[in-house]
């Protein structure tokens, strides 16, 4: 029977995540450590779809679907095909905790439909329609998320500017510890443009600090000097947190990595929630941080190594 498939992988925010949604830069990688996987064949009447969090018709998929209904329905209009399709998800993203897991099933169910139609599926055109379903996701998307679930290289990522992949020259291990708690991305980003839009002096300014920090991160990164982006690491993280995008729990994972020598801590993604990242010199290093944050109630961590390396096992 044909079948489509498509793939995408969770994104790990090193930094800029908010600031970014401002035309201020952010930093971020491909976090294979946690895939996707779409597959697309034909139906016997309506379109279906089968995900851990619902099995049932397209038309009926609840709320917390509707950015990937929106994906779906993008991708039939400009394929003009109106078969009934089956969409069966599976996905070791965790939802809602800062990876851009809605970006990622919207990128994997695309190219799983496209891949169905024997449709080839530009990088432009893919962006364009994930972007478009996390306008619903996240209400104001910096575009980050749609670019980094389906891209394999890291970037440094300007809104509406020209991408820029750059080089990985890291000798480090990023841990990544999972709160166990959502995150409100949407209600995140909205409460931010709330506070800038009220105090644009104190806000603003802060929203630039993390920019300037994304930007200085970005030399660090390519050029192996993990203390420095460590400290910068932790100097976002205060910042965020006066933003009032971090939580009780995020920080008591953040405090859990620097007790155990982490470089640097900070919270990913959209926050209040979901996960943060910790910086480690090696494996050794960052398996006791790890330990450290299992030890302070993380639900689950990811050990990574930045040299392209990947996922440790
Ligand atoms: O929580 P996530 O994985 O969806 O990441 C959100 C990142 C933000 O910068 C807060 C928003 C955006 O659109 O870039």
């Amino acid at each position: 029977m044909a079948q489509g498939i498509g793939y995408a992988h969770g994104k790990i925010i090193l930094m800029g995540e908010h600031a970014v949604v401002y035309g201020e830069p952010a930093v971020a990688i491909p976090f294979t450590a946690v895939k996707i996987k779409a597959t697309v064949e034909k139906n016997q009447g309506k379109n279906s779809i089968d995900c851990l969090f619902y099995k049932g018709l397209v038309e009926e998929m609840p709320e917390l679907l509707e950015s990937l209904h929106k994906a779906i329905d993008i991708s039939l209009e400009k394929i003009k095909k109106n078969d009934w399709l089956s969409i069966k998800i599976e996905s070791t993203v965790p939802a809602e905790r800062g990876m851009g897991s809605s970006a990622a099933v919207a990128v994997a169910v695309t190219r799983a439909i496209f891949d169905y139609y024997s449709r080839p599926l530009m990088d432009d055109e893919l962006l364009e329609i994930v972007n478009e379903s996390e306008k619903i996701a996240h209400g104001n998307p910096s575009g980050l998320d749609a670019l980094m679930t389906s891209s394999h290289v890291p970037y440094y990522y300007i809104k509406n500017q020209e991408l820029s992949p750059f080089d990985l020259n890291l000798h480090g291990v990023l841990v990544v510890g999972d709160t166990g708690m959502t995150g409100k991305t949407k209600e995140a980003v909205k409460d931010v443009a709330d506070k800038v839009k009220a105090y644009p002096e104190t806000y603003g300014n802060d929203i630039r600090a993390l920019g300037q920090l994304a930007r200085e991160s970005l030399y660090f990164l390519e050029n192996d000097m993990p203390v420095e982006l460590g400290k910068h690491m932790s100097a976002a993280q205060e910042l965020l947190r006066k933003l009032d995008v971090s939580s009780t729990k995020l920080d008591q994972l953040i405090t859990a990595a620097l007790s155990a020598g982490a470089l640097g801590a900070k919270l990913t993604g959209g926050g209040r929630g979901g996960c943060m990242i910790a910086l480690g010199k090696d494996k050794a290093h960052g398996a006791k941080i790890a330990q450290s944050l299992l030890d302070a109630g993380a639900a689950e961590t990811w050990i990574f190594e930045m040299n392209g390396g990947g996922p440790v096992d």
